[in-house]
């Protein structure tokens, strides 16, 4: 019987994976940003009409939602692909690169929207002995953290069980696939602040109050949150990522802003450099006689691995493939696929996604992911789904 249900799974991966790739290097050339993947979309809503899965677009603005009810009742479990680009423009060199310019798919996506339709083929096959009810989420733009709030606004996880999400991980080679005990990525939290003093002239420091002495010596302090505030085994990343103020060399301005991200993989950490970060800008504003306004714009929490979840994942894709699965670390990168594993026990699978000769990293213009990675995926994924809905 599962021998029947692996082989099964892989010949249907096996006849769907040339179309999977024309697909994939379709979405390549054609990009499309958060929120506005409407061809994406679309192209998503052919192939599963072509499959004859139910399926409703304009979920969470550009999202798609499919339903795949099994033969037997059970529990439903959600699993989530994410489909936008990045505002990146793209030097492969490949046939099918960007059509359009300063737009890439530089994090995969493509692959992940391919990945995920392949497992709709396979889940369509198998429906009549499935346990439960699979539901697959086309997801927008998870690049700005904004697409899964949008489709869980819009009901796409209403009554969900469980759920899964993956991301390609072009560290692995393709074949091989990882997940992670607990926090598997990072909640990442935003921070805007403004330093206001009074501006002069730069040969008179004395007579004005100088908001970028005061902006340098809060960043170098703040880095003393993650060394002396965080447990050297606790993960947290502060990093000040712009900064303006000023026109010319010889004017003290008025102002400085500082813009900033804060990196935690548990609540506790989260809260404690948020805290950290209000008093260090209290004290440096005092003590430099500057105005501070400091807004902290909470972003995604930590995406959690539930560990019922993650371990009947891991043995769902030994089953399938064999031994291609391990542990991995926990990533500082951020995801929204957190908001859904924050609401349903959820697992995150990494798919390898690594070509032979070559280290790639995601975000980059030359990214090429080994397309061989789809197929497996969608073999590992759909797998999953089967067992977790049998319990
Ligand atoms: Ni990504």
């Amino acid at each position: 019987m599962r021998n029947d249900i692996a082989a099964a799974i892989a010949a249907t991966a096996a006849r769907l994976e040339p179309l999977l790739i024309d697909i994939r290097r379709d979405l390549h050339a054609h990009p499309e940003l958060a929120f506005e993947e409407h061809r994406t979309a679309a192209r998503v809503s052919a192939e599963l009409g072509k499959l004859g899965i139910a399926h409703q677009n304009g979920v969470g603005r550009t999202g798609v939602v499919a339903t795949i009810p099994g033969g037997r009742p059970g529990p439903t479990i959600v699993i989530r692909g994410d489909m936008d680009a990045l505002p990146i423009e793209e030097r492969t060199g490949l046939p099918f690169a960007s059509q359009a310019p300063g737009r890439m798919h530089a994090c995969g996506h493509d692959v992940h929207t391919a990945t995920l339709l392949g497992v709709a083929g396979v889940l369509r096959d198998l429906a009549p002995e499935l346990r439960g009810t699979v539901r697959l989420l086309f997801q927008p733009a998870e690049e700005i953290l904004g697409g899964a709030a949008a489709m869980i606004e819009d009901g796409a996880l209403d009554g969900a069980d469980l759920a899964l999400g993956f991301h390609n991980h072009p560290d692995m080679p393709a074949g091989q696939f990882a997940t992670v005990r607990g926090a598997t990525y990072a909640a990442c939290d935003r921070f805007r602040l403004g330093l206001h003093g009074v501006s002069g002239h730069a040969a008179y420091p004395h007579t004005t109050v100088d908001p970028i002495v005061a902006a340098a010596a809060l960043i170098s302090a703040l880095q003393s949150v993650v060394s002396r505030e965080v447990g050297p085994l606790d993960p947290c990343v502060v990093t000040v990522g712009a900064i303006h103020g000023g026109t010319v060399h010889n004017i003290i301005p008025d102002n400085c802003e500082l813009l900033g991200t804060v990196r935690t993989l548990r609540p506790e950490v989260r809260a404690r450099a948020e805290a950290a970060l209000r008093r260090h800008v209290a004290g440096i504003a005092s003590a430099y006689r500057v105005e501070a306004a400091f807004d902290w714009l909470p972003g995604v929490p930590p995406t959690r691995n539930d560990e019922a979840v993650r371990a009947g994942t891991m043995r769902a894709v030994g089953a399938q493939l064999g031994d291609v699965a391990g542990e991995g670390e926990p990533s500082l990168g951020a995801e929204d696929f957190a908001l859904i594993a924050e609401r349903v026990p959820s697992c995150v699978l990494r798919i390898g996604s690594g070509a032979p000769g070559r280290d790639d990293h995601l975000h980059n213009s030359g990214y090429q992911p080994d397309e061989t990675c789809i197929a497996l995926g969608a073999q590992a994924l759909a797998r999953a789904a089967v067992e977790l809905l049998a319990g």
